[in-house]
């Protein structure tokens, strides 16, 4: 039929590389790397949740907050990235209706023309359950907690390694165990722990899992 073969030929236009993991496991600067290398766009999708963080911490209901998203909400990422936001972000994400007004934002992102990476918590197993490439992105609680406090300062943000660690520890555990789209590896990703690499090793190792898909 005419009808459905125009619709899997737009479908099948896009190219997604879906990148998921727990906090400060590289998943970014990965997702950056290879959207640069093949010219892919990026999409890190925790920003969402982060500016719909934002606006609850400054009163909004959530649930409203995220059916008004825009992209202008996006537009300064750095303000984004205080402790405070993350954690309102992760507290946001357990809540059903804000996940679902945000899901087809992210789809229509992975499949535009040209390919897109998009990294998550759920791209992998509920955004983007056909990506052509999925990953997870993982390192040890100490590892990660340590590159985020590197990350924190060289921001501006005053805190200690103890306290990124138990914001690390408490964000996996709200993260993982929450009943609406949990973090998890999606049954066909390829694990990648970052744990003793250094970032272009990550970067390198990425990329090839994407070129023998392509
Ligand atoms: O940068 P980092 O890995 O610390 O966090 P993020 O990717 O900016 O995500 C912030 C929070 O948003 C996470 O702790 C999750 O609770 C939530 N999130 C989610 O639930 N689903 C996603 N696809 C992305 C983020």
């Amino acid at each position: 039929m005419v009808g459905r073969g125009s619709v899997s030929e737009i479908v099948q236009d896009g190219f997604t590389v879906a990148i998921d993991g727990p906090a400060a496991a590289g998943k970014g600067t990965i997702s950056r790397a290879v959207a640069a290398h093949f010219g892919f766009a990026h999409l890190d999708t925790g920003l969402l949740y982060r500016a719909v963080g934002r606006q609850v911490l400054a009163g909004i209901d959530p649930v409203v907050a995220a059916q008004a998203l825009s992209p202008s909400d996006l537009a300064d990422p750095g303000s984004l990235r205080s402790a405070a936001i993350a954690e309102a972000a992760s507290k946001v994400a357990v809540i059903p209706a804000v996940r679902a007004a945000l899901v087809d934002f992210q789809r229509a992102f992975a499949r535009r023309t040209g390919g897109a990476v998009l990294d998550g918590r759920d791209i992998g197993t509920v955004i983007c359950p056909d990506a052509e490439v999925k990953l997870f992105v993982t390192a040890s609680p100490e590892v990660r907690a340590e590159r985020r406090l590197k990350e924190l300062r060289a921001g501006g943000f005053d805190t200690d390694y103890d306290t990124v660690l138990a914001d690390v520890r408490a964000r996996d555990a709200r993260d993982g165990g929450r009943a609406a789209a949990p973090m998890a590896a999606a049954d066909d990703a390829v694990l990648l722990d970052t744990s003793a690499m250094a970032v272009d090793e990550a970067v390198a190792a990425a990329i090839r899992v994407v070129a023998t898909r392509r």
